[in-house]
């Protein structure tokens, strides 16, 4: 059997919650998230932001991007991201597609930088082009890196001091906020942010992302936007139990660190058999350059995505490790890969 360390949402969901579906599965409940498993999430959400934010539950991070955005955005408004970022580069125009443009820029680590927001400001024709208005970022990056207090506290001051909205991607906001070179905590990230959202899909739930709208402008009409997008779920209880859970005792943390320390091992076992890495990432997603005929070794035993080609005989590749990731494979993998 291959393994597959492709992505993040490989397996189900985690044994409590499936318990918490089944225990519950009869008991009748109100829709569209006016549930009591919804509400006892988004209290502790607020509790856990010290925020009296907004929070709505969304079952997938394309799906939450888009309703996000089009809320926010005016007609003749735009969102800037990293080259990397997944709006610009993996969800098949869906922005787009809502009728605003995604300006991407350069970014060698996948965060942005307020050095890097400028040139989209000021745009010197003036109302014949997009005006930019959110900044997108996402925590981890799509290169499994994490944004410093200073780095985000730089770039919030940044988009306030020029009337943008500073939307942070979660979908591995568990990751980032366990990862060893974190120094950010969920409160500092709705303090820091206008809306951000924390995932589920990736982080032990079957489905769902909670967005937490911090900045009161932006809860006005939330609503009207997300169930016009087809985003307000009518079971809104199977997406609220499972936040309703995996806040319960930190298990979301939890299970995070768990995604985060088996990434680390695989690092250390690429970086001890002398392999270099693309970047530096302390969170569930690494990225090894190897030469192609190791690559196709491993291949016969598991699977990943080739990141990009380094040379003509060296390949990036991504693997990702999961809260469900056995540390049993990752020391297989670690012995298979010494001796290919
Ligand atoms: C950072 C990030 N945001 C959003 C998404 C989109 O999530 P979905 O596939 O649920 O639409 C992904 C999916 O991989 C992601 O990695």
């Amino acid at each position: 059997m291959i393994y597959s360390f492709a992505n993040d949402y490989a397996e189900g969901c985690h044994p409590s919650i499936l318990k918490a579906l089944t225990d519950s599965n009869i008991i009748q409940q109100a829709g569209y998230g006016d549930d009591e498993y919804t509400k006892n999430a988004e209290s502790i959400i607020r509790q856990l932001t010290a925020t009296d934010a907004e929070v709505h539950m969304i079952a997938g991070g394309t799906l939450a991007n888009l309703t996000v955005l089009s809320s926010i955005l005016k007609p003749f408004e735009s969102v800037v991201a990293a080259t990397t970022g997944h709006i610009y580069v993996n969800e098949t125009g869906a922005i787009e597609a809502t009728g605003h443009k995604v300006e991407a820029a350069p970014s060698k680590d996948g965060k942005l930088r307020p050095e890097d927001i400028i040139p989209f400001l000021n745009k010197a024709r003036g109302h014949h082009v997009v005006r930019t208005r959110v900044v997108y970022i996402s925590n981890s990056t799509e290169l499994g890196t994490v944004y410093t207090k200073q780095e985000l506290s730089g770039l919030s001051e940044f988009c306030k001091a020029n009337d943008l909205i500073l939307f942070m991607d979660g979908a591995r906001l568990p990751m980032a906020l366990t990862a060893a070179s974190n120094d950010l905590t969920l409160a500092d990230i709705a303090a820091l942010t206008d809306i951000f959202y924390l995932g589920g899909t990736k982080c032990g739930a079957l489905l769902g992302e909670a967005v937490v709208i911090v900045n009161p402008e932006l809860k006005k009409d939330f609503k009207y936007h997300l169930k016009q997008r087809g985003a307000l779920t009518a079971k809104g209880r199977s997406m609220g139990i499972q936040f309703d859970q995996l806040l319960r005792n930190d298990l979301i943390f939890d299970l995070a660190r768990h995604a985060n320390l088996m990434a680390s091992k695989l690092s250390n076992a690429f970086k001890s058999s002398g392999y270099p890495m693309l970047i530096d990432s302390d969170t569930n997603q690494i990225f090894p350059v190897l030469p192609n005929h190791i690559i196709q070794k491993l291949q016969r035993k598991y699977s990943f995505l080739v990141w990009n080609i380094i040379d003509s005989d060296h390949s990036c590749i991504r693997l990702i490790t999961s809260w469900a990731t056995p540390e049993s494979i990752v020391d297989k993998f670690a012995e298979d890969l010494s001796q290919v």
